[in-house]
């Protein structure tokens, strides 16, 4: 499908409920363009200001931009090149590399992401407005790396968007966005903690309400953490969930022709996969039914297609989505 760009003229199902169109706030001043090798290169780099599972954000904030400058983008993230940019900054090296070039194609690692990560960004753009419009006023995005919906999509009224992420990430985040004079669309608290801890009293004291619905999303998380980590965390998520409640993550193709799989066998992936510890694995639709959630799984392909985008791959994954009855 592609999208009218001008203000109100999306087109697509969830779109047309409230998807702005970067809310006159089109960075322009950045036009560098970007290949998918920063992404690349900011995942596999050595340590510096962003911790290693951090600098995994930035991979995604530049195949955001590039997918934000084509013209049948499937989003519009008005803050994703600013992110880029900066974290240029943070690492020199980038400069002069194939990164300056305009309009290369994505390749190695990141030509296998980049499909994967569109459609995973508009598909959780859907789901997020959808669950608000149900509602849903809180919204609790665990490790939300720089994603920028908190600013991008238009919520309904009196929504609250809690990110949570590493300290240094959401210092990042927020130094590029105040560069950028970004403003919320929504009520939004950041919170800093690594989600391998206890983390619940933290979101309490910053205002969330446990009785009250709410959409929590782990958008490219859960391989970081190991089965019990991830196991713990969804498991506090699941205590502070009211009726109504509901939750998406990605879910992993088990079929050994997954992305993962893939990336696994790719030559100069490995700093990356290194990072990989599984998370819930093909578990997942079990230990949310375990947990009291009504689980359903969505095709990326199916979505794919859906989106215009038909993916090349034989693969099983995509995304479960869950609910609290
Ligand atoms: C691939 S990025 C995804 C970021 C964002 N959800 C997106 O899709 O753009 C992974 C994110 O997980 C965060 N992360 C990994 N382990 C974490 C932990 N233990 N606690 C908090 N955040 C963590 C990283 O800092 C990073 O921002």
């Amino acid at each position: 499908m592609l999208l009218d760009p001008r203000p109100g003229s999306l087109t697509g199902p969830s779109y047309a409920q409230g998807l702005t169109y970067a809310q006159g706030r089109r960075v322009r001043s950045l036009r560098t363009a970007v290949t998918v090798v920063v992404a690349e290169v900011a995942m596999t780099m050595s340590p510096g200001p962003l911790p290693g599972v951090g600098r995994t954000a930035l991979g995604v904030a530049c195949i955001r931009a590039m997918e934000s400058r084509r013209a049948d983008r499937l989003f519009d993230d008005p803050y994703a090149q600013a992110f880029v940019e900066a974290g240029r900054v943070l690492f020199p090296e980038l400069h002069g590399s194939r990164a300056d070039s305009q309009g290369r194609e994505p390749s190695g690692i990141g030509a296998l992401f980049y499909p994967h990560a569109v459609v995973r960004t508009r598909f959780y753009d859907e789901f997020l407005l959808s669950a608000a419009a149900a509602g849903c006023g809180q919204v609790v995005l665990l490790a939300a790396g720089l994603d920028a919906r908190a600013f991008r999509l238009s919520w309904p009224k009196g929504v609250r968007v809690f990110e949570l992420d590493l300290p240094e990430v959401l210092r990042f985040k927020q130094r590029v966005l105040d560069e950028q004079t970004a403003t919320p669309a929504c009520e939004r608290t950041t919170l800093a903690v690594d989600l391998r801890e206890p983390w619940a009293e933290d979101l309490l004291a910053a205002g969330f309400q446990p009785s009250a619905a709410t959409v929590w999303l782990a958008e490219g998380l859960l391989v970081y953490l190991s089965y019990d980590e991830a196991s713990g965390m969804l498991a506090t998520a699941s205590e502070l969930s009211a009726p109504g409640t509901q939750l998406s993550f990605e879910h992993a193709s088990q079929d050994g022709n997954g992305l993962l799989a893939r990336a696994r066998a790719m030559p100069g992936a490995g700093r990356l996969t290194a990072m990989w510890k599984g998370g819930l694995g093909g578990r997942a639709p079990h230990w949310l039914a375990d947990h009291g959630w009504q689980c359903h799984i969505q095709s990326r392909s199916d979505l794919a297609a859906r989106y215009g985008r038909p993916l090349d791959e034989p693969s099983s994954g995509g995304f479960l989505t869950a609910k609290r009855t």
